[in-house]
């Protein structure tokens, strides 16, 4: 394993840290701010993020820089900044740590990216199961306010930045950027039709970029160390930086372990997260969060960035890895997933609303070994008119761990579908008693 420095978990790693503002201080926190405001022009700090790669950590891994510069040129008029903190990919943990044991860390990226976009006003929009996170956020506010870090005119330079926490009320889709938006706005948060994106037509209407948590953390380090430096580590050009991912499952040591893009799931799993806990054999896992298509242990030596998991027919997504030993029952681990998105649905669009509760029931009876050999058919049938015709990625999302593991264990469901079978020749009203 080549060594390798942690960037955004470096501080929280240091013995007594605690995620003060003086402890950030003491670690070179703030210094990217004031190397920056007021002395790097913000167009200037667009390209350096442009130049650095960075892509969005939330799960899509879009651009950040050449989503900051699809705002509109030369508006005068509000515009946003917002801080997904809503993090509930099935799986997903890292945001929660940045916040609860850095938050300094996070605020600085954000005053970083309302300076380069013109944006007085951010909204971090934390999950509401979060109340540690929202609280701990609250506190280092309140710390960076006092200091000048946050509000009006920082460091004299006439840069105003307010920025307030706002918490959720614990729904899944509040983490889709327009159905936050929605809910931020005080409506019931269901995904808008994008285009338009929230770039142009964000809050209130307004140009407003939506940004996860570990990307904006990102920021002060890019600022203070460059570009280059930042664009050669992990897997360059398209997949630079380190990511953090979440390893949960069957592992001896589940936790968030922050790698360069590029290093590979056997790696990661094998020797980060201490391999498997009970010796038994890797039989799957999730690469990126409940959405991401599940892989098999032929999938092991494939590189963690976003292209090597695009082409072995998933994504790197959320970050959130999940590994399943060999026994797992892989219907069950799709139907658990799928009750997840059942009960998530938002309900706004007819294809997912209705076609989530038809595949949980059809997941449900198979598993109770009560199912047909032509549910095989009816799941594949139903996923594939739920992907691609709903407003959000949710739709997507929901049909991938049946797919997936109709497309790598398909044997699984036509065993239990047997043992159906089975029984009811020998039940009475099978046989016509
Ligand atoms: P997306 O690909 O539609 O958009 C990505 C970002 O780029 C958005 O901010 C969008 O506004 C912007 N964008 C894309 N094209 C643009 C254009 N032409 N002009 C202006 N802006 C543009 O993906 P989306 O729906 O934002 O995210 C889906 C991903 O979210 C999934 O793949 C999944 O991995 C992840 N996810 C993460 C969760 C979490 O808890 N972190 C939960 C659920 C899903």
């Amino acid at each position: 394993m080549p060594p390798h420095e942690l960037i955004l978990l470096k501080n929280m790693s240091q013995p007594g840290y605690t995620g003060s503002l003086a402890d950030y201080e003491k670690a070179g926190g703030y210094q990217a701010l004031r190397k920056t405001l007021g002395k790097v022009a913000p167009a200037d700090v667009t390209t350096t993020v442009m130049k650095s790669g960075l892509r969005g950590r939330g799960g899509a891994g879009f651009p950040t820089g050449v989503k900051w510069g699809f705002l509109p040129k030369d508006y005068r008029g509000p515009l946003y900044l917002c801080c997904n903190a809503d993090e509930s990919e099935p799986g997903t943990f890292k945001d929660r740590q940045l916040m609860e044991r850095d938050p300094h860390q996070v605020l600085e990226g954000i005053v970083l990216a309302c300076y380069a976009i013109g944006a007085e006003s951010a909204y971090i929009y934390i999950r509401g199961e979060m109340v540690l996170g929202s609280k701990i956020l609250e506190r280092a506010l309140g710390e960076a306010r006092a200091a000048g870090y946050v509000g009006k005119n920082i460091f004299g330079t006439g840069v105003d930045v307010e920025v307030w926490v706002h918490r959720g009320a614990g729904a899944y889709i509040c983490g889709e950027e327009t159905a936050l938006l929605e809910s931020l706005e005080g409506k019931r948060g269901l995904p808008r039709v994008k285009p338009p994106f929230p770039a142009t037509h964000g809050l209130y209407n307004k140009p407003t970029v939506v940004n996860n948590v570990e990307t904006l953390a990102n920021l002060p380090h890019i600022l203070t160390r460059g570009a280059e430096w930042f664009a050669a580590i992990g897997s360059p050009p398209k997949s630079t930086g380190t990511r953090i991912f979440c390893v949960s499952g069957h592992v001896t040591r589940p936790g968030n372990y922050e790698v360069p893009m590029g290093v590979t799931f056997r790696e990661l799993i094998f020797e980060h997260a201490g391999g498997m806990r009970a010796d038994r054999p890797l039989k799957a896992f999730i690469p990126g969060g409940a959405s991401a298509p599940f892989l098999t242990p032929d999938h092991l030596d494939v590189k963690m960035d976003f292209e090597s998991v695009a082409a072995a027919g998933s994504m790197l997504g959320s970050g959130g890895v999940t590994v399943m030993e060999e026994g797992t029952s892989m219907v069950w681990a799709a139907l658990r997933l799928m009750e997840f998105f059942y009960h998530e649905s938002c309900g706004k669009c007819s294809p997912c609303r209705e076609g989530s509760s038809w595949l949980v029931q059809t997941m449900r009876r198979i598993m109770a070994k009560r199912g047909r050999m032509e549910d095989l058919e009816t799941l594949t049938d139903l996923c594939k008119n739920i992907a691609g015709r709903t407003v959000c990625a949710f739709g997507d999302a929901e049909v991938s761990p049946i797919m997936s593991t109709l497309k790598y264990w398909r044997q699984e469901y036509v065993d239990l579908i047997r043992e159906a079978e089975a029984a009811n020749l020998i039940r009475p009203e099978a046989v016509g008693m």
